[in-house]
């Protein structure tokens, strides 16, 4: 390895999880079995990538922990918050991901995985009903009381540094509030006025993180960390933030997808997107106040990519439209649909279905595990705020949205920010060559 101005991965780092549910157990569990040789993290870009650094002659294909300093696997303490208060054996068991034979081998230690009492609010997620709950006087209390359980994890398991990770449901939408949303301290004020309207249990979460030093990732659709009051504190603190939205399996098919329909300029007129699933996800979505929140996350990804204001005659006026269904027996095992109706030479329509009968945890765990890692460098790197290079990784890529910023959806360009981002932290040149 190069040498590099980022601080090495020394001691252990916490993944402190909002949410001990499909996709986080999935996660953990798979963590653990690797630490044991028992299985292969596949689909983790910093587990099994090669990526070019060096040109011509100088060019060499390394994984990522060859050229910049990754926490190892061994150095990782999980911890957790959940509503229920079922041990991570216990939710793995319960999430049907996973079968036993692939759990069992490390029962014990996710058996020790016990989920903190959550800060919660049920207006946020009608359909939860557990109790493991925090009692708070005020969202500023409730903040404070997850700052104190992220102090005490950190002391119980001497961890030298700790990000935090939301795999917890969805919430319901929380529109853009310019009045308590666009400053720190109006929304420090709103937190101290136990304003439950403004400022979502997520929000108590991210601020916690932010101010004891560590990054945060929102892996729902959630508005949490994206507002300029968060931009503001994670400048302030010095920290990473990333969001929202794990992008796995639609919405990978179709970032990576569009960019055919765009490149061959071939003219697009509607685009449907359907799916069912059946884990506690799909029950929570099945509220219309929480899928509203998800389907304008998984709106955004086209409109970036097929422009209308670029090319009107291609692009100028399509239909898009995303749909989930909740179906319980399907479980984890999301299936989707996309039905793209497309226009070539002449306006002649045609075409294309998709159909992807995907695991949506088994998708979502590397993505996960690569946006704590990747975070953690960062910040050992000194990047803070909005971490523009970890787009690959979600569906609905933060961007500063009040200067005009647009998200980059394209899956390519995305793989190149974060092709670049290592680079440059690897202590070589950026740049565009094609591999
Ligand atoms: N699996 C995927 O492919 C995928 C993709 C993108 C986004 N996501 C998002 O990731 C999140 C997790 O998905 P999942 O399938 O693991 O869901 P899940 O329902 O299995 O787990 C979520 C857990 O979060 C808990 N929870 C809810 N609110 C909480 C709070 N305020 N504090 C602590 N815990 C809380 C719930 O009790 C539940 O156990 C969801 O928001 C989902 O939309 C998943």
């Amino acid at each position: 390895m190069k040498q590099t101005n980022v601080k090495p991965a020394d001691g252990k780092l916490g993944i402190l999880i909002v949410g001990c549910g499909a996709v986080s157990t999935t996660m953990m569990t798979g963590v653990l079995m690797a630490r044991k040789g028992l299985t292969k993290l596949i689909g983790s870009m910093t587990q099994m990538d090669k990526m070019r650094v060096g040109r011509g002659t100088d060019k060499k294909y390394l994984k990522y922990s060859d050229i910049v300093p990754l926490a190892r696997l061994d150095d990782i303490v999980f911890g957790t918050w959940d509503v229920y208060p079922q041990n991570a054996y216990q939710a793995a068991m319960y999430a049907q991901v996973l079968q036993e034979k692939d759990i069992a081998p490390v029962r014990h230690e996710l058996e020790q995985i016990v989920p903190m009492k959550a800060a919660f609010d049920k207006n946020y997620a009608k359909r939860l009903d557990g109790d493991n709950v925090k009692t708070c006087s005020s969202r500023w209390d409730m903040m404070e009381q997850i700052r104190a359980d992220i102090r005490r994890f950190r002391d119980e398991n001497g961890c030298s540094r700790i990000v935090v990770l939301w795999a917890a449901s969805t919430e319901i939408y929380v529109p853009v509030d310019e009045q308590y949303h666009y400053t720190l301290a109006a929304l420090e004020a709103a937190m101290k006025a136990d304003d439950r309207e403004h400022v979502a249990p997520s929000m108590c979460y991210a601020y916690a993180a932010l101010t004891e030093g560590c990054p945060f990732i929102m892996g729902a659709p959630n508005t949490t960390v994206d507002i300029p009051a968060m931009w503001e504190l994670a400048e302030k603190t010095r920290m990473p933030i990333c969001g929202k939205d794990f992008k796995t399996g639609q919405t990978l098919v179709k970032s990576g997808f569009a960019p055919i329909i765009g490149t061959r300029c071939l003219g697009l007129d509607g685009w449907f997107s359907t799916n069912i699933l059946g884990n506690r996800d799909g029950l929570v979505l099945d509220e219309p106040a929480n899928f509203h929140t998800k389907e304008v996350s998984k709106l955004s990804t086209l409109e970036t990519i097929l422009k209308g204001d670029d090319q009107p005659d291609l692009y100028g006026d399509y239909y898009h439209k995303v749909r989930i269904n909740y179906y319980p027996p399907r479980n984890d095992n999301k299936e989707s649909w996309d039905n793209i109706d497309i226009k070539g030479w002449m306006g002649y329509p045609m075409q294309i279905k998709i159909n992807f009968l995907c695991r949506d945890s088994i998708l979502a765990a590397p993505v996960a595990l690569d946006l704590c890692l990747l975070s953690d460098l960062a910040a050992r790197a000194g990047r803070y705020g909005i971490q523009r290079f970890l787009s690959f990784f979600l569906k609905s890529p933060m961007h500063d949205y009040t200067s005009g910023e647009e998200a980059v959806n394209h899956l390519y360009q995305q793989y190149t920010l974060l092709k670049n981002a290592i680079r440059e932290m690897g202590g070589y040149e950026a740049d565009e060559e094609i591999d």
